[in-house]
């Protein structure tokens, strides 16, 4: 049911302070994270080895977590070093530790074997506080599973209609044309112009017509990572369809992350923002605030279609020309669980 062998988003790294237990939950596997002095990241099954109490519910006592159950103490590495009033503590007694990492500004967990916890394949996510641009970033709570959630960022005709006064900008372009799809690795690179769309807002200033690339890589489980260039109109023909050699005139960055929680919940983590010399901070807020806003749409409509589809299961959907990355990338998922 879960694909384990795989790097999640777990948290923004800013979520784990100093001397607190974070409780999360990942494919179903409640988690306890903290902190150690110097910085490290500990991730830990949210389960006592002695009689299954929550370790979010213990405390911190310096590097270590100790279950308020009845006592017992677990050192950084998982094992017990301490058993109240017994000596003697069994090599057996330890807690599950996960691996995490740090990429960007997101805080990974590897839901495998640890042995098959490798970095180099943790998709390079750019930090907040990258200075070549100006970012800002939230989560946000979905009672769906997390596939339609993945539908939804692998087909961007829906900017048209459900955030036809979000995102979209009054563009049939999403919906009337198709992008270009590379699979990768563990996903797909959706690529594609978007010609002739009038900007509004403080994007006006670019000019009254624009040429739009739009470039995203999306990789399992759930990651979004997309750059939007604003060109002169004329910039897609002079291209021949393929993305521009000249910069843009306006550079849009759009990071995120979709992270199955259980079978009806997933966590959206997502950034948005621009490269630093395009925006200043008071239209980063307003271009933030237009984004949530958009979020706040994809989980309505979302999480409607949840109910709806837990209602009556069995029935088929129709398939059309737009599902073609959907398809795709369910048929990755279907070859990972199988793997697995
Ligand atoms: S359940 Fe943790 S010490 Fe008993
Ligand atoms: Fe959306």
């Amino acid at each position: 049911m879960w694909v384990r062998n795989a790097w999640y988003v777990v948290a923004w790294t800013h979520e784990l302070e100093a001397g607190r237990i974070l409780a999360r939950t990942v494919i179903d596997q409640p988690l306890a994270l903290y902190r150690t002095a110097d910085g490290a990241i500990v991730a830990f099954e949210d389960r006592c080895c002695h009689r299954f109490a929550p370790l979010t519910m213990g405390r911190l006592e310096g590097d270590n977590l100790r279950c308020m159950y009845h006592g017992l103490k677990f050192a950084p590495d998982g094992r017990c070093i301490e058993i109240p009033g017994q000596p003697r503590i069994p090599s057996s007694a330890f807690v599950r530790r996960y691996p995490t990492a740090v990429v960007g500004s997101w805080v990974w967990i590897w839901m495998g074997e640890p042995a098959g916890a490798d970095l180099a394949t943790i998709p390079p996510s750019v930090a907040l506080e990258d200075p070549a641009y100006r970012l800002k970033g939230g989560q946000i709570d979905y009672a769906a599973h997390y596939l339609l959630i993945d539908d939804n960022l692998l087909d961007l005709s829906h900017l048209s209609f459900v955030h036809e006064n979000t995102l979209g900008l009054d563009m049939p372009q999403w919906a009337d044309g198709r992008p270009h799809v590379v699979p990768l690795g563990r996903g797909l690179r959706m690529q594609r112009w978007l010609r002739d769309h009038r900007p509004r807002g403080f994007m006006k200033k670019l000019g009254e017509r624009l040429d739009v690339w739009n470039s995203y890589d999306f990789l399992f489980p759930g990651v979004f990572l997309q750059r939007t260039g604003f060109h002169r109109l004329g910039t897609a023909d002079a291209s021949g369809g393929k993305e521009a050699s000249e910069a843009p005139l306006f550079y849009r960055l759009d990071e995120q992350a979709v992270t199955p929680v259980s079978a009806r919940a997933s966590r959206y983590f997502y950034a948005a923002g621009a490269r630093a010399g395009d925006i200043d901070p008071d239209k980063l807020d307003r271009l933030f605030a237009v984004t949530e806003k958009a979020f706040r749409e994809d989980k309505a409509i979302i999480e409607a279609q949840q109910k709806l589809i837990d209602l009556e299961p069995e029935r088929q959907m129709l398939p059309t020309s737009l599902d073609a990355g959907p398809t795709q990338f369910r048929r990755l998922v279907e070859n990972l669980l199988t793997a697995a």
